[in-house]
């Protein structure tokens, strides 16, 4: 008997459940007599034991659904060498629920930081397989993340519908996408929605720039402007901050977001009306889009063949088009960027996008 473990962890996504169907179908596909169980609110189900075996009726007609079945859970990183409240070392947690359910391997669906804790979990001699989740598209190792395209699709759509009030209205409007570390859902949704200004935390934005490219559409006669602007954006002066320093200007920040921070200031340099709009969780909800369907059945197929080649220790990746094994300890703790210097900034340039630089 194979027993597989299988858990969700970190911010959900719209492609969780279609890749463990992946992973379930090609499993129950082999030769191999099968048994997959289910742990409940990512890592915490793994510490405190919280699972369901699972049936392969489980993992029939989940392809179209978003969320995940599991359910998932933040359980950061940097907080594994914590104890819980119990004073229970949580590790300790983790690698007896896998010896107790005498697990051969554990799949981890995760991103950065759940990829993090999946290595130190496989450096401590559990058997592990990551699959690569986020909406942020920033796990290192990987050119595509499942969940991205999707997020994508609905922060375009967002962009879409604003584009037609901005224009009856003459406004200058702001949308904040997600992304905290890095910029890759604002670039694409930008892009994609046709955003005059895109703001990113790889590139710094100075806000007389910002004003300059807004007063230069105006003279053009353009009535609107979109602005997409991705939740960790920057200014100049507070990327030069010590990180510290910068953390304890955002806790006290007298607006919501950065968004109304950048409103704020558009609207007394240029006197320009500026409207914010926050499409928030809703980039991360409803059902996965055709191009993440099929990414997650490839990447879940993949983890299945791994487990049933007894190959351990990687994160089933993209890589040109083809799914490859990249070693957990390779990508552990790296993040992957918008690099400024990219073509893809260049080309948005090239069109006369402004990245407030
Ligand atoms: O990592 C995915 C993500 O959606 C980020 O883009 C966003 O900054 C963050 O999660 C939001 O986290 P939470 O769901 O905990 O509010």
């Amino acid at each position: 008997m194979l027993r597989v473990g299988m858990l969700t962890s970190g911010g959900d996504c719209q492609s969780l459940n279609a890749t463990m169907r992946g992973v379930a179908k090609t499993l129950y596909n082999s030769d191999e007599d099968v048994e997959i169980i289910g742990f409940l609110d990512g890592y915490k189900g793994l510490m405190y034991g919280n699972y369901k075996v699972m049936k392969p009726s489980d993992f029939s007609g989940i392809l179209t659904e978003g969320g995940t079945m599991l359910g998932t859970s933040r359980q950061p990183f940097k907080l594994m060498g914590v104890p819980d409240a119990d004073g229970n070392d949580k590790v300790d947690l983790m690698k007896k629920t896998y010896k107790r359910c005498n697990l051969d391997c554990l799949v981890v669906l995760g991103g950065n930081g759940s990829q993090k804790t999946s290595n130190l979990l496989s450096e401590e001699g559990l058997n592990v397989v990551g699959l690569p989740k986020t909406i942020d598209n920033d796990l290192w190792g990987t050119d595509m993340t499942f969940g991205f395209q999707s997020a994508v699709d609905i922060a375009t759509n967002a962009i879409d519908c604003i584009h037609t009030t901005a224009a009856s209205h003459g406004r200058v409007f702001i949308v904040e996408i997600m992304g905290h570390k890095v910029g890759w859902l604002t670039l694409h949704a930008g892009m994609a929605g046709g955003a005059d200004i895109i703001l990113l935390p790889e590139i710094p934005y100075d806000i007389n720039k910002v004003c300059k490219a807004l007063d230069q559409r105006t003279r053009e006669g353009k009535r609107f402007s979109i602005i997409a602007v991705a939740e960790g954006a920057i200014s100049r002066e507070d990327a030069a901050l010590k990180k510290k320093e910068y953390k304890q200007k955002v806790a006290s920040r007298e607006y919501p977001s950065v968004s109304y921070e950048i409103g704020a200031k558009i609207q007394e340099i240029t006197g320009q009306e500026v409207r914010v709009t926050v499409p928030g969780h809703m980039q991360r909800g409803g059902a996965p889009c055709p191009y993440d369907r099929v990414l997650s059945t490839r990447l879940g197929a993949a983890a299945g063949l791994m487990i049933l080649n007894k190959e351990y220790g990687f994160l089933a990746a993209m890589r040109d088009n083809e799914v490859v094994k990249v070693p957990l300890s390779e990508i552990a703790g790296k993040l992957k960027m918008v690099d400024p210097e990219s073509s893809i900034i260049r080309e948005a340039k090239a069109v006369g996008i402004s990245f407030g630089d």
